[in-house]
């Protein structure tokens, strides 16, 4: 059976780009798992869904399709053939994101693809229900977290070089993350939750390649 690594944790606390390093140096497939309620959100805003019912996004969600392609050490997904890229990370999928992934038939759907996965080869999966519900008898499992000043910090960086936000946006920034924070640790389905047994990593005085460092170690000791 294929290994998995969980990365769990709120948003902008470092999991991409930790889990993209360690998939790199493990010779693991990294899979984004955000990515997958973005694509849900994205194809339901498309579709006219109404993302305010939650039982229009359920019926959506059913006959979502999805192909699962790996690229070098990631595992890459397709809509109609083409990847999604950036159309998946804007401000407008960023407000809507938190209420479609809340709705139950959503998080079975996507839990199925990403349980599925394993038969493509060992993996590292980040996202927020990955070591509590997704592989919760994976014997590897992080919660990455980070002040909010940090985290703000580091999506504002990354929104300013996608063009969706300006240098004084941060406050901005800031308050869209931690009613993110907040919808995603309230909502009934999965909240997200350190994990019981999991190892909890504060990275907000850590670099990228000391948390790496920390994973790797503890992965092959
Ligand atoms: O990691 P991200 O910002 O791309 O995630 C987008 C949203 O998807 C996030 O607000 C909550 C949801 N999500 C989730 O509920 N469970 C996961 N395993 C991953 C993401």
């Amino acid at each position: 059976m294929a290994n998995v690594i969980c990365v769990d944790g709120p948003a902008a606390s470092g999991k991409s780009t930790v889990s993209k390093a360690v998939a790199e140096k493990l010779g693991y497939l990294y899979v984004d798992s955000g990515a997958l309620y973005r694509i849900m959100t994205w194809l339901a805003l498309e579709a006219g869904v109404d993302t305010g019912k939650p039982e229009s996004i359920a019926d959506f969600a059913r006959d979502v399709d999805v192909a699962f392609v790996v690229k070098g050490c990631r595992v890459a997904y397709e809509v109609g053939g083409v990847e999604p890229g950036d159309r998946i990370r804007t401000p407008e999928i960023n407000r809507h994101v938190s209420p479609v992934s809340a709705v139950p038939e959503v998080r079975e759907r996507v839990t199925g693809w990403l349980r599925d996965m394993r038969r493509l080869g060992d993996l590292i999966v980040e996202g927020r229900d990955i070591g509590s519900v997704v592989y919760p008898d994976s014997p590897w499992r992080f919660y990455l977290d980070a002040d909010p000043e940090e985290r703000a910090r580091r999506r504002l960086v990354e929104d300013v070089a996608k063009g969706f936000a300006d240098q004084g946006a941060k406050e901005q920034v800031k308050a869209s993350l931690l009613n993110r924070d907040k919808i995603d640790s309230s909502r009934k389905a999965a909240p997200l939750v350190v994990p019981p047994g999991a190892t909890r990593i504060d990275t907000t005085a850590m670099t990228i390649a000391d948390v790496v460092d920390f994973i790797v170690s503890a992965v092959q000791p």
